[in-house]
């Protein structure tokens, strides 16, 4: 087949948008010999801290690591459920999994996030933490899922993997409650070259805790003091990170001026439901992904694609309570299911140029017969 004429995600740009910069970054640290845990991750880490307002920030192998040493170090345990959305990347529900508790998936709101009442539902005796995803560039309705917290006795921890710098309320997805979790996967709002994540929290012990356990339980000194991972983030991508972190406040305001633009070539498309705008009740929105519905969706795919625009639906389609093999059979959210025969995904990244934006519209009016 030949090569889309916008391809949904276009990797070579996460390394060639800022080529220069990354390689005399990358050549530094490998001249010195400099792989695990050194200067750069440090720096990368108060990079983030300063943007994001968190008090500790915590490099780390990849998001789904981030949120499983998150969780265990918040004490997650066996005989625990945690409560998050079925619109969600698997690892969401692997990271409590693995920490031998149970996801409980419940349904998300018309904007795609977790639904504040269907949370408060499924609270029961044994619930212990809820773990909201910040999907799509996209802060949850944190006033309320703070206040259910609160009055339960939760922790609060966030997948905030796809929301680096989205804000509700003046403050930024992964700040709110005891930890949240950033991925830096290249097609990630900051991506690096391979795998990397983050932990944030605004707790000191919390901190401590998140440290050893990416490092083999070792504390500053190099002795072992507690059972621990290997899941450093490494430090040449650190270096990368640093480097294309400069340009991210300014990558931000360009997602949300091609969001902007969108909006005002499909608003007028009954058929068709968008995102917020970029501003919508005090928020701040990232756009990692512009998510759209439409009574016509696979149609609407296929005329993109022969058009040779590239789109998406998100997690293969399929929310978690939907994959095979993970025991959810008796899981029903129809909310959920109704939105995955509706949802997919335009292209949204940094690549994208006015006109290409223009175009993808243009192709979706005709769709529609509207001029
Ligand atoms: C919502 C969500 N959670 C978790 C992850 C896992 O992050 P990573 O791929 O860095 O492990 C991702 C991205 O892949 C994601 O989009």
């Amino acid at each position: 087949m030949a090569a889309l004429k916008i391809p949904f995600f276009r990797y070579p740009h996460v390394f060639a948008q800022h080529r220069e910069e990354v390689m005399s970054a990358m050549l530094l640290t490998m001249e010195r010999g400099a792989y695990i845990l050194q200067d750069e991750v440090r720096q990368f880490e108060e990079g983030i801290a300063k943007l994001t307002g968190a008090r500790h920030v915590v490099g780390v192998a990849n998001g789904t690591d981030g949120l499983i040493i998150a969780l265990r170090a918040a004490g997650v345990g066996p005989g625990d459920e945690v409560i998050l959305a079925s619109h969600t990347y698997v690892a969401t529900a692997a990271a409590v999994h693995f920490n031998g508790a149970k996801p409980v998936l419940v349904e998300c709101g018309a904007d795609h996030l977790i639904d504040a009442r269907a949370v408060e539902a499924a609270i029961t005796s044994r619930t212990r933490a809820l773990l909201p995803t910040q999907l799509n560039g996209r802060v949850c309705d944190m006033e309320a899922l703070s206040a259910l917290a609160q009055r339960h006795g939760l922790l609060l921890i966030e997948d905030a993997a796809q929301a680096l710098g989205a804000r509700f309320q003046g403050r930024c997805a992964g700040t709110f409650g005891l930890a949240g979790m950033i991925s830096l996967y290249p097609a990630k709002l900051l991506g690096c070259l391979g795998d990397g994540g983050l932990v944030m929290t605004n707790d000191d012990d919390m901190a401590r805790r998140v440290r050893l356990l990416r490092d083999h339980g070792r504390n500053e000194l190099g002795e072992v003091v507690t059972w621990g991972f290997n899941s450093r983030l490494d430090t040449v991508q650190a270096a990368v990170l640093l480097a294309k972190l400069k340009h991210y406040p300014a990558e931000m305001e360009r997602r949300r001026a091609l969001a902007a633009r969108y909006r005002a070539g499909l608003s007028m498309l009954e058929d068709l439901t968008l995102p917020p705008g970029p501003d919508e009740n005090g928020r701040y929105d990232v756009y990692q992904n512009y998510e759209v519905e439409s009574g016509r969706r696979d149609a609407l795919r296929a005329h993109l694609l022969e058009q040779g625009v590239g789109t998406l639906v998100q997690w293969g389609g399929k929310p978690v309570h939907r994959l095979s093999g993970l025991g959810f059979d008796q899981v029903h959210l129809p909310h959920t299911d109704r939105l995955f025969k509706r949802c997919f995904l335009l292209p949204m990244n940094t690549s994208l140029t006015d006109d290409e934006v223009d175009f993808i519209c243009g192709a979706i009016r005709k769709f529609y017969g509207v001029a």
